[in-house]
């Protein structure tokens, strides 16, 4: 079992600092001095996002026959959350220092302040005073009208919506139980500590399943999703070895729920939550039957009974996956020249799947101009299935290191041999160098892009 309070800032700081040169990842509003808890993403960054986004989307409504999409509203009717139990109860405890003037969450002075803000009071040392905990909403609300009469909220969680179209889904869509509505989009939350770069944002992107199903069923489907998401995280490139599961125990699940896993990953400032999978059981379908006054059950035609469903949730944090996606990556590798000199090239080992950018493409020689039109035809043909990039600038060894840094899995070279000037049979083939063995070879040009296509889907 690794050790919760094992971390690595070094490695950390490093991230964050690869994330802003190639940029991956801004801080919001940066320009202005910066806006506390969100970001922007760079060219990478959102390209990264976009293919966790769609290959999710893929797996979890494409490739299965129960499972629905939505995309619900972000602004959210004040009696939807009032129902649901947030307008009332969705806070955080926090304590406040009266010697640093710092806010602390009270559930977990202990295990995260000290480590991640050596230099603030942590709640710990002897000059510290702390005021009795107090319930801070975690809701961030607007108006609407006029004069601002109407309260909607931004919402903290894309589940809502999905509970409250339920029913419209189901009979516009002839389905029946089981199935699931999916749904990917921003969810926001007056965090009052947002920390450890993307982790805790007041902005984030939720990836969530709502899976609706006979009550008899809840405890068995709970597990059956837990898998279905671990196997997930393996495909993406998060090794099994590094999620860790816990079982939460009894009270301090919320009320309602009989049973819930987080899954959490060893991030560099320790393991801590990627995802939920919780059995809401018929919490959230009985807050909304009762509080909107109409009926949500289910008509079972087979058994003729009629009951309300329960529910199977796998939450997941899209930016905390993306966070973990490029924790796992990063790698320094030394290696040594035929002199024996060392030097260290930086890589993001990313899956293909998941890489922003599937191929680089270069000719040999800038001042070459056969080799600058078959590399910008190539670039053109790729351009149209995936994210390419073309490159002519400095020695091909530095274009290769810079692909490297942002985990780019291959680079294709045009060279003389392509042009047939060295002898004529390679002549219309490139080379193919791949980023982790560094190994090339030759392919033909017309073949290119099937044999990409096989290897970064
Ligand atoms: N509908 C259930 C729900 O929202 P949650 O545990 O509060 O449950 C689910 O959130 C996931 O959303 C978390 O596992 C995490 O990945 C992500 N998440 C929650 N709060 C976040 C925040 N402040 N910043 C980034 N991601 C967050």
């Amino acid at each position: 079992m690794a050790n919760k309070d094992v971390t690595n800032p070094a490695r950390m700081e490093k991230i964050v600092s690869l994330c802003k040169r190639r940029g991956f990842i801004f801080q919001a509003g940066e320009l202005y001095g910066g806006l506390n808890g969100c970001w922007d993403y760079g060219p990478l960054g959102a390209e990264l996002k976009r293919n966790l986004k769609d290959y999710w989307w893929r797996k979890t409504v494409q490739e299965r026959d129960d499972v629905l999409g939505m995309d619900g509203a972000i602004l959210t009717m004040e009696q939807v959350l009032v129902s649901s139990g947030h307008v009332g109860g969705f806070s955080d405890p926090m304590v406040d220092c009266k010697t640093c003037k710092g806010r602390f969450r009270a559930d977990n002075l202990e295990t995260s302040q000290c480590r991640e803000k050596p230099s603030v009071c942590p709640g710990q040392s002897p000059k510290c005073e702390l005021t009795e905990p107090r319930q801070f909403n975690l809701m961030l609300q607007t108006n609407f009208g006029a004069t601002g009469e109407q309260i909607a909220y931004l919402r903290p969680e894309t589940a809502q919506s999905i509970f409250c179209q339920y029913k419209n889904i189901l009979d516009s869509n002839r389905v029946k139980l089981p199935f699931g509505i999916a749904q990917v989009g921003k969810s926001f939350r007056n965090e009052i500590n947002p920390r450890n770069f993307t982790f805790r944002s007041r902005e984030f992107e939720q990836m969530e399943i709502e899976y609706f199903c006979h009550p008899d069923d809840g405890m068995r489907l709970t597990d059956e999703w837990l898998e279905a998401r671990l196997s997930f995280y393996e495909e993406i490139g998060i090794p099994r070895e590094k999620l860790h599961i816990l079982d939460v125990p009894d009270g301090e699940r919320a009320f309602y729920s009989k049973k819930t896993y987080d899954i959490e990953y060893e991030f560099p400032f320790g393991i801590q939550e990627l995802e939920g999978v919780a059995y809401r059981t018929d919490y959230d379908l009985g807050v909304h039957q009762k509080g909107a006054g109409k009926p949500l059950e289910y008509f079972d035609e087979e058994t003729k009974q009629k009951f309300l469903p329960h529910v199977v949730e796998p939450s997941a944090g899209c930016d905390r996956t993306v966070l973990a996606l490029i924790c796992e990556a990063f790698d320094e590798e030394t290696l040594t020249d035929e002199k024996g000199k060392e030097d260290i090239r930086t890589v993001l080992r990313f899956k293909p799947a998941m890489a922003p950018i599937k191929a680089g493409v270069f000719p040999m020689l800038k001042k070459n101009d056969e080799q600058v039109r078959i590399a910008r035809d190539i670039q053109k043909t790729l351009q149209k299935w995936m994210t390419v990039f073309y490159d002519d600038g400095g020695a091909l060894g530095r274009r290769y290191r810079r692909q490297d840094e942002v985990g780019t899995p291959y680079c294709i070279t045009v060279d003389f041999e392509t042009l047939g000037e060295n002898g004529g049979d390679l002549k219309d083939t490139v080379t193919v160098r791949d980023r982790d063995s560094m190994e090339q070879e030759r392919i033909r040009i017309d073949a290119l892009l099937p044999w990409l296509l096989e290897r970064v889907r």
